[in-house]
């Protein structure tokens, strides 16, 4: 790894045994993501909001915990005997020799961070302070164009939520800040690379690993491929800026005119990048145009490449442009006259959707692909994307029926039929019935009311030809159907999340063919 310049990093990059102590020190004190959602009283760290932004002040800093939240934080000064008191000689002594922390200059009896500092999927993550959380730092120098993203966003935590655990060999982040993705994903990986424009989230990168003392990760500098020319990954993870360009630069933002300028760029280079049957997994924002969907544009932008590819969106959340530029004015996230802009833009651009998304594309051997398009259920993360995927993986090169004569279906326990009645000879008709799922994904499937009745029958005791035996005995399937026509509805409904061949996710995950 080559030496950053510490001149311009908050941080120093100490010795193996000073990044041991400091890990240790903060996973002896306590400082973990259970630990701080209890006594913040959050669901999750992805809610954390500093003191500055509108969180209670609380009376005190009585303990360990309460002393790490105000500085690593809250980005607040601690008075310098509290902290020893609390803290004890040796903990200060890790912190400062990373200088972590320092004594604030204007009030140099107390101790303040020199970084946002946080346990996040079992790690500990460093970023730059921010305005809300300014610690040793004043406003203007919190503003530069190259500050490093906090992980500690709802953002971030939508996009880790969406990584596979699963091992590969190759792991490559791009756009990767902290390099979050890069080191959880290191665990499971045999070797990890996060790339970013920035050469201070490059560094911010290579001390994370560091203080997790985590050594199969390399952190690099450059636009996005670029310093991976030539090399080749079976799994590739990005969290890319996707806000249109308006105002100051601000590179963990700023993406070009429509903002999908990096998004674009990143899918352009997944034919020279990505090995077959291996997997990106990108969140990030992007739109649905006048007769081209966001899958037919990512396709356009494979090239030549793209029949050797397999698409996944999974919808956060998906709204027209006005709409959303309303809302976000309207909670006065962005002014009303950049609303007015970007409404005016997208306009131009004939973009008729907003999605957020998590696109997952697999490369695959010779065998049609499919491009498939869910809503994200509360809860459903990379396990029932990469089960989708598997399934529908299964059905394009043709393994499903198989797979589906040796499984025993099950309604899953999400489903919820929904029937409407019309009143008529004197009581009220069933005349439509709708199956809704809501996990993994949001679906509504319409089917005759027989039909729907008949799902009930599946619950996991028998197989499909098991099933379709007694349905034929019962007289209960039309004799006029072929077999295959049951086969393909059973298909089907496990496809939409309403019939599941195991007890979670809609299938268990297959290896990409
Ligand atoms: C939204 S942040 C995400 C950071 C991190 N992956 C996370 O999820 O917390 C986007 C990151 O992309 C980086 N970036 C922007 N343009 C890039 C490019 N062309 N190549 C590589 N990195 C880029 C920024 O510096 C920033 O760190």
């Amino acid at each position: 790894m080559t030496r950053p310049k510490t001149r311009m990093l908050p941080f120093r990059f100490g010795s193996d045994a000073e990044f041991a102590a400091a890990r240790e020190f903060l996973a002896g004190a306590g400082y973990t993501t259970a630990a701080i959602c209890e006594r913040l009283g959050l669901k999750d760290l992805g809610q954390f909001k500093p003191l500055g932004e509108g969180r209670a002040t609380p009376p005190e800093v009585n303990d360990r915990l309460d002393a790490l939240i105000r500085m690593f934080l809250d980005g607040m000064p601690v008075e310098a005997p509290v902290l020893a008191r609390l803290l004890g000689d040796d903990g200060l002594a890790a912190l400062a020799a990373l200088r972590l922390v320092g004594r604030h200059p204007e009030a140099p009896d107390r101790w303040a961070a020199r970084v946002m500092l946080y346990p996040m999927a079992s790690l500990y993550i460093a970023s730059d302070l921010g305005v809300h959380a300014p610690g040793l730092f004043r406003a203007e120098e919190l503003m530069r164009p190259d500050a490093v993203f906090p992980a500690l966003t709802s953002n971030t935590h939508t996009f880790l939520q969406q990584l596979p655990a699963t091992p590969c060999e190759r792991l490559l982040e791009l756009c990767a800040g902290t390099g979050i993705a890069a080191l959880a994903g290191a665990r499971s990986a045999g070797h990890a690379w996060a790339v970013d424009i920035t050469e201070r989230s490059t560094r911010f990168a290579e001390f994370n690993a560091r203080l997790n003392g985590i050594d199969n990760v390399t952190a690099l500098q450059g636009d996005l491929y670029a310093p991976v020319a030539g090399l080749t990954f079976d799994r590739i993870v990005a969290h890319p800026p996707y806000v249109p360009a308006s105002g100051p630069e601000v590179i963990f933002r700023d993406a070009g005119e429509d903002g999908e300028a990096v998004f674009r760029r990143l899918i352009e280079g997944l034919p020279d990048h990505l090995e077959r049957g291996g997997r990106l997994y990108c969140t990030c924002m992007a739109t649905d145009r006048a007769g081209a969907t966001l899958e037919d544009r990512i396709r356009g932008w494979l090239g030549e490449a793209e029949a050797e590819f397999d698409l996944l969106v999974v919808t956060h959340f998906e709204l027209p442009p006005t709409d959303y530029y309303l809302r976000l004015a309207s909670m006065g996230v962005v002014p009303w006259a950049i609303a007015e802009q970007r409404s005016q833009l997208y306009k131009r651009l004939e973009a008729e959707r907003i999605l957020y998304l998590t696109l997952v594309a697999q490369r695959h051997g010779p065998r049609p692909s499919f491009s498939v398009r869910r809503e994200n259920g509360e809860g459903a993360g990379a396990a029932e994307a990469d089960a989708l995927v598997a399934w529908m993986t299964a059905v394009s090169d043709g393994s499903w029926v198989e797979r589906l004569a040796a499984a025993r279906p099950r309604l899953s326990d999400a489903a919820r039929l929904v029937l409407t009645h019309a009143a008529g000879d004197g009581g009220w008709t069933v005349t439509a019935a709708k199956v809704q799922v809501e996990y993994p994904f949001r679906r509504t499937v319409e089917l005759s009311v027989n039909v729907a009745t008949l799902l009930t029958l599946f619950d996991g005791t028998a197989t499909a030809p098991e099933h379709l035996r007694r349905l034929r005995d019962s007289g209960a399937f039309p004799p006029e159907m072929p077999d295959a026509a049951f086969v393909k509805f059973l298909g089907d409904m496990v496809a939409e999340g309403v019939l599941r061949l195991d007890g979670g996710a809609p299938v268990e995950a297959a290896p990409a063919g």
